[in-house]
């Protein structure tokens, strides 16, 4: 089955040249794209592009693009979408003064979503996760990594963690699960979060991996929450069960979590809103992707992540949704990609390589999507009529997307 998306206006982020993994530091201005173009998608793999003028051939589906915009669909690599009830209530009291630690601390936060989503059933905690993802597939997201932690007992977790496989099992987005044990410290275990930290490593790991239920580890290595020495313990213990580490790393505090994440092979360290110079040498030269989550210092009115510093060293920089009941309600990516440009000053080029390439890199399957490359899966998005590819991030807000396609079928 060859389809093919003609008299596209300009088709954006196409790799001419040998694919990149990643782009790092000065490529992430390099974007190449083909104004008047042609895509030719077989058996769900982009199979062929280049200028109109260029095509001669035939297909059994044509797809006329006139007006329109092809862009690769987004690739979000942080989410937490498996849970049960919104946080609204906590969202006004931050509004009136309160922090979202000292909401953590009287049991609120990521403990009264793990309460609300312990009394929730597979099939329902399913059925709102999966309206999530049919969400963000209208707005243009096609790959996604979503974590379980809002579990914190072993039988949560692993009902977190079936919804997530079944998502994958049904769904056409490209799908990575993460185990997020050790995302809160249960009321019951403060004061000695040690014995907590044994439950993951002794019990919770091995049976997640032994339904072989996580592509990743993630740990919350944060002030007030894991410490290093605890990320450690669970590292080395999800590593030796095959899981890769991903990690939840200064939000709140310069937590030693870049570094921790780095010494462990970690595929991304996420939130980054507290870096020193350490931090951003510490990643220098690393395969570890550096993740900022706009969403979430938007939402928390925190200090943004210092991504332009990033860049200018030399470094990658990829950016996520967050998507969570407590932190960043929203998985909207286009969102996202103007916020890259309006609030950390990366231009629209960086912006999209953040979205699409280096996100696909941080949940390691750079290799099949966040391009339009030749035989990467044809994952792309057709937009509304619009002027140019600048105006996705400028035109905050609006939904710009008007068609997906996943694996060559428009879903
Ligand atoms: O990525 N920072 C830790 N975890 C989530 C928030 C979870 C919550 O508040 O429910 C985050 O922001
Ligand atoms: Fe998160």
């Amino acid at each position: 089955m060859r389809t093919l998306i003609k008299n596209i206006k300009e088709l954006v982020q196409v790799e001419t040249g040998q694919p990149k993994l990643r782009a790092m530091g000065k490529e992430m201005a390099q974007m190449e794209t083909i104004k008047d173009a042609y895509l030719l998608v077989e058996d769900g793999k982009i199979k062929d592009f280049g200028p109109m003028r260029g095509w001669s051939g035939c297909a059994d589906r044509e797809v006329d693009a006139t007006g329109r915009l092809v862009f690769p669909t987004f690739c979000d690599s942080h989410t937490h979408i498996v849970y049960a009830n919104s946080r609204e209530h906590e969202f006004v009291d931050k509004i009136r003064g309160l922090s979202y630690e000292e909401i953590a601390k009287r049991g609120g936060g990521i403990l009264n979503s793990a309460k609300a989503t312990a009394a929730a059933s597979e099939d329902e905690l399913y059925d709102m996760a999966w309206r999530r993802l049919e969400d963000v597939l209208r707005m243009g997201t096609g790959a996604i990594e979503i974590k379980s932690g809002y579990g914190l007992s072993t039988e949560s977790e692993l009902k977190l963690l079936r919804v997530i496989r079944r998502l994958k099992e049904k769904s056409p987005m490209t799908i990575k699960s993460n185990f997020l044990g050790a995302h809160g410290i249960p009321m019951e275990y403060r004061g000695h979060q040690e014995d907590y930290v044994d439950l993951v490593i002794n019990e919770m790991i091995p049976k997640v991996a032994a339904e072989g239920l996580a592509d990743f580890i993630d740990v919350f290595c944060d002030q007030g929450f894991f410490t290093v020495a605890d990320t450690e313990r669970i590292l080395e213990a999800g590593i030796r069960y095959g899981m890769r580490p991903k990690i939840h790393a200064n939000e709140m505090a310069v937590s030693g979590g870049v570094q921790v994440g780095v010494k462990y092979g970690a595929i991304s360290v996420d939130h980054l809103e507290q870096m020193g110079d350490a931090e951003i040498e510490c990643l220098k030269g690393s395969d570890t992707m550096p993740t900022v989550l706009p969403g979430c210092a938007f939402f928390l009115n925190l200090p943004l992540s210092p991504a332009r510093k990033m860049i200018d060293s030399g470094l990658p920089v990829a950016m996520a949704s967050d998507y969570n009941p407590g932190t960043s309600p929203s998985g909207n990516m286009q969102l996202v990609l103007s916020m890259a440009c309006i609030r950390y000053r990366l231009t629209p080029e960086e912006a999209l390589n953040a979205t699409t390439l280096n996100t696909a890199y941080a949940m390691g399957v750079s290799n099949e999507v966040g391009t339009i490359a030749v035989g990467k899966k044809a994952n792309f998005l057709v937009t509304k009529p619009m002027p140019s590819y600048e105006y996705m991030p400028y035109a905050y807000g609006e939904n710009k997307v008007e068609r997906v396609f996943l694996n060559g079928v428009e879903v």
